[in-house]
């Protein structure tokens, strides 16, 4: 990604220094300020503070974790992976990459391990962003179909999307906004609406900021307009990401994407999911109720983050003192509502026999 001016990953690795970097998005969209994670504990603040996040991000950070603790000390694979297991629950990406990265480093002697961890990481942060390239190009086929028909009667194709499943929440590129930015560079005129993602507003801080970085037309809604776009023929298509999707097609994202699935359901939208493999929990027959959905923090519901009169950055407290709160993090939009599944293999429809046929 293009960040005032500059081509970016939001995770690299810095073979001068031996340093890991990340963009530090608990900053965004105030300040862009870059964070070195210097050790296995930094690398688990990072990922539970959500400095860094998204499904796929969170994968490759956790990868570079493992990096950072092999190398202090050769002896330390399964306790980093014990730690960085339990920084967030929901996404499988995290799962995902610490079991590949025991699997490839449990053979190798100690002393070596850092090395090849390394290695590993590099690997995994490559493909990502060839992988979610993919992702943009087969979203774009869609797109474009959906163009030939909706040229004629207006000016723009209108897609809606849910918190930030872009550049920032993978290594580059992103997921849904990777079908945004390819489907751009086929020089459809796309237009985003923008969810603004209560409760931590991802759509709002990270995407539109993404989206003004690559001047993508882009408009900001709250979370309760969505349905009423859709039924003034506003929306054309919805595109979002996937934290963790199961075998029967069930996916689970940020809280408030079934509500959309439903309102695109009643208003015959397509809607669709944009992920990588890694986000497919194979193990997983199905996702409702069965996927453990990350509480948070009440403070999330009754304050509202933000720049404050004299600039710095601050909370305000919308609710009563003492009010009851719950903050799931994710909800899961059952496969019915999913027009079909875009990943880095094609297009492929949100079924048990379809999700099969993409495991190795
Ligand atoms: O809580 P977050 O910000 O990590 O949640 C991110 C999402 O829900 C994304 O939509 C998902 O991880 C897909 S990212 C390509």
């Amino acid at each position: 990604m293009i960040i005032n001016g500059e081509d970016r990953q939001s995770v690299w690795y810095d073979a001068s220094g031996d340093d890991v970097f990340i963009i530090d998005q608990t900053c965004l969209p105030h300040e862009f300020r870059i964070l070195s994670l210097v050790d296995l504990e930094s690398a688990c603040v990072a990922i539970k503070s959500m400095q860094v996040r998204g499904a796929p991000l969170i994968g490759v950070t956790a990868a570079y974790g493992i990096y950072l603790a092999l190398r202090k000390n050769p002896d330390s694979l399964d306790v980093a992976c014990h730690s960085l297991a339990a920084t967030r629950p929901t996404a499988v990406n995290l799962q995902w990459a610490l079991k590949r990265c025991q699997d490839q480093l449990k053979p190798v002697p100690p002393d070596q391990r850092a090395e090849v961890a390394l290695e590993v990481a590099q690997i995994m942060e490559r493909e990502d962003v060839a992988i979610c390239e993919a992702i943009g190009e087969h979203g774009a086929d869609l797109m474009e179909q959906l163009w030939q028909q909706k040229c004629h009667s207006q000016d723009r194709l209108n897609i809606l999307t849910h918190c930030n499943a872009g550049a920032l929440a993978t290594v580059d590129w992103g997921t849904a906004l990777s079908v945004v930015y390819k489907t751009l560079q086929r020089d459809v005129p796309v237009h985003v609406w923008v969810n603004e993602t209560r409760p931590r507003n991802q759509g709002a801080a990270l995407t539109c900021w993404e989206l003004g970085q690559a001047s993508v037309p882009h408009t900001l809604i709250v979370d309760n307009a969505g349905g009423h776009l859709m039924q003034q023929g506003q929306v054309d298509v919805c595109v979002v990401g996937s934290d963790r999707t199961a075998l029967n097609g069930d996916v689970c994202n940020k809280i408030g994407t079934y509500l959309k699935a439903l309102a695109a359901y009643d208003n015959a939208i397509p809607f669709y999911v944009a992920l990588p493999l890694s986000s497919i929990d194979f193990t997983l027959e199905a996702g409702l109720n069965q996927i453990s959905i990350e509480e948070r923090g009440g403070t999330e519901v009754t304050e509202v983050s933000g720049l404050m009169p004299d600039g710095l950055p601050g909370q305000v407290r919308t609710a009563p003192i003492g009010v009851s709160t719950l903050n799931p993090g994710f909800d899961v939009t059952p496969a019915r509502l999913v027009s079909a599944l875009v990943t880095e293999r094609g297009v492929v429809r949100a079924s048990k026999e379809s999700i099969s046929a993409l495991q190795d």
